[in-house]
């Protein structure tokens, strides 16, 4: 019986998860990890300091670490656990996560290693060990099971967390370039790119809609994280670079903490739509998480919302925006950004609720702008400018983002040019409502 596991920051332990009775959890920090320099909290809802912090505090937050729906079930399945057994499942798999700790096991940086996927799956090319690497997540999501292989992260979608490996066979930040490879990270070691396959039946065309999306944002100066498209044998991926890691002198690999918005608020990934009976955090309350931030920071937080709005990315729920924890918290870069406009069978309402009410990015006018500033304490003739600054900057950059996503080997031009014109007609669509009397 479990009676408490060690969150570890590489070798530090930063605190430790006790479980009572009743499967009831408490968390506190390490006195150690409170006195050490460069310490930092694990979450906005954990601010260091002594003492037990309760169940619906850590239980949240742990919960955010895991994936959800179909890959939390098939994952829980393979290790024989319930999906609700968060702390047993984290035990499991909580070696590499988002952010910096691992949990029940600390990250020894002598123990790390990568095995290059050709290798792995004795294939050829990397085209063809990425298509292998797909099948087996449908069967073992982040490949559970495999000896030393310890991952997680939040999302619905089916993805993997990689390493990429330059020439040198040493572990790179960014995209990987031709001559690079990609591997699995072992032993604690920490993944650099997570690789999110294509989804032709669920939303066709994703691929090349968040590549777009993410490409376009880049080109109108909003930070996002770098991405490209990778070929798999016919199927095609989106590769993204981490954002939460870096790299020290002496060229290894250093994880840098994050938390997303649904831990931020400490609420559970299920209270990530706002809809039905579930009460999560509506957009005013998704704005107003900028006071953790500083202003210059919480400023990007308005910048990424806005951008959700004007591509119709209903899907901007709380785990798609998060925040990094160095000396101060600042805001992560803009990351899972696709736009739902050329998908009718999927819902069609934004994640969070606008002054109440389920809305329709479309249909976003002046009010609606002036009530999301009016709940989140913003300017809302402040608020209106930046969207509007947003789209004069989304029409000028259409051409040469279309260009740079349709280029890259395996994008379908005619796709990317679809989802261009119907993002830029969401977007001059709330422009042309954005000065309306209110
Ligand atoms: N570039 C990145 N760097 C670091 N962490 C990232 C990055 N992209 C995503 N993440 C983390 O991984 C999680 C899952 O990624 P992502 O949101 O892209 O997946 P998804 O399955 O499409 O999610 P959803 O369920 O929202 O559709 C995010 O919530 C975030 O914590
Ligand atoms: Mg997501």
């Amino acid at each position: 019986m479990l009676k408490s596991v060690t969150i570890f920051y590489e070798t530090f332990s930063v605190g430790y998860i006790h479980l009572k009775d009743q499967g009831k959890l408490s968390f506190e920090y390490e006195q150690k990890w409170l006195n050490t320099t460069g310490n930092f909290p694990l979450s906005t809802t954990l601010p260091l300091r002594e003492g037990l912090f309760p169940d619906e505090v850590i239980m949240p937050w742990l919960a955010n670490l895991l994936p959800e729906e179909k890959q939390l079930q098939v994952l829980s399945r393979a290790l024989g656990l319930a999906t609700s057994d968060v702390l047993a499942i984290l035990r499991e798999i909580g070696g590499d996560t988002a952010g910096a700790i691992s949990i029940g096991e600390p990250s020894i940086r002598k123990d790390w290693r990568y095995v290059p996927i050709e290798a792995y799956y004795g294939k050829e090319s990397q085209s063809s060990a990425l298509a292998r690497h797909f099948d087996d997540l449908g069967k073992r999501p982040f490949l559970v099971g495999e000896d030393g292989v310890r991952l997680s992260l939040a999302g619905g979608q089916e993805k993997t967390a990689l390493t990429v490996l330059g020439e040198d066979g040493k572990p790179k930040l960014g995209l990987p370039s031709a001559e690079d490879q990609l591997a699995i990270p072992k032993e604690g070691a920490p993944s650099t790119i997570i690789i999110k396959p294509d989804n032709n039946t669920w939303l066709p065309g994703i691929v090349e809609n968040e590549a777009y999306c993410m490409t376009l944002a880049g080109l109108i100066h909003l930070p996002v994280a770098e991405c490209m498209i990778l070929e798999a044998e016919g199927r095609r991926a989106l590769g993204v670079a981490r954002y939460d890691r870096t790299i020290r002198g002496d060229g290894s690999l250093r994880r840098l903490h994050q938390e997303d918005f649904a831990q931020a608020n400490g609420i559970y990934p299920g209270q990530k739509y706002e809809q039905g009976t579930v009460k999560g955090l509506d957009m005013e309350g998704l704005l107003r998480t900028g006071v953790y931030l500083p202003p210059k920071d919480a400023l990007k937080l308005h910048d990424q919302a806005i951008y959700n709005i004007l591509v119709a990315n209903t899907d901007a729920h709380a785990k798609n925006y998060s925040m990094l924890f160095g000396k101060k918290p600042g805001m992560a870069p803009l990351y899972d950004v696709s736009s739902v406009l050329d998908w009718d069978h999927v819902n069609q309402y934004h994640a969070q609720k606008i002054a109440g009410r389920r809305r329709k990015p479309g249909n976003t006018a002046a009010r609606h702008w002036e009530a999301i500033a009016r709940g989140s304490g913003l300017n809302g003739a402040a608020l209106r400018r930046r969207a509007g600054d947003q789209i004069d900057a989304m029409v000028a950059m259409r051409v040469k983002a279309t260009a740079l996503v349709a280029n890259q080997p395996g994008a379908s031009s005619d796709l990317v040019e679809h989802f261009a014109e119907l993002i830029e007609k969401n977007a001059l669509r709330i422009g042309g409502r954005l000065k309306e009397e209110f």
